[in-house]
């Protein structure tokens, strides 16, 4: 199983929810988060580097799926969430080594 983190920008969180859910995915975690990246959170960079860190507010979103629904779900995330500009957002991919459904004790693929 892999786990899906994926950083977006907010407005876009309806639209990546609905092509999640279209393709049948419906399990998924969402955060409220602030965050930055390469510009440290600054929209435009005035001559040259920013010096203070400046947080925007993100959408964190975080799905478990099987091995084989990794790729195809990072990038429906990826087409859907993307504008184009800076602060688009990332998606990270990580290992899970176990799950279990609490209701029915039942686990690993079966459980996500
Ligand atoms: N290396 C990182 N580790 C953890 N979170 C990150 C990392 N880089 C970015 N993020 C998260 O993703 C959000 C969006 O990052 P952002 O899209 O600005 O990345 P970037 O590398 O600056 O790319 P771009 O040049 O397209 O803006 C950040 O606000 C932060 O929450
Ligand atoms: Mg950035």
């Amino acid at each position: 199983m892999k786990k899906i983190e994926c950083i977006f920008r907010p407005e876009k969180l309806d639209e990546v929810k609905e092509a999640l859910n279209k393709k049948g995915f419906t399990g998924l975690t969402v955060t409220d988060v602030l965050g930055c990246g390469k510009q440290k959170g600054r929209k435009e960079v005035y001559r040259g580097v920013a010096l203070h860190i400046n947080l925007l507010p993100k959408i964190k979103i975080e799905i478990v799926v099987k091995d084989e629904d990794a790729k195809d779900i990072a990038d429906l995330i990826i087409k859907t969430a993307r504008t184009g500009n800076i602060g688009d957002g990332k998606v990270f991919v990580s290992s899970i080594e176990d799950a279990y459904r609490i209701r029915t004790g039942e686990s690993g693929e079966s459980a996500v």
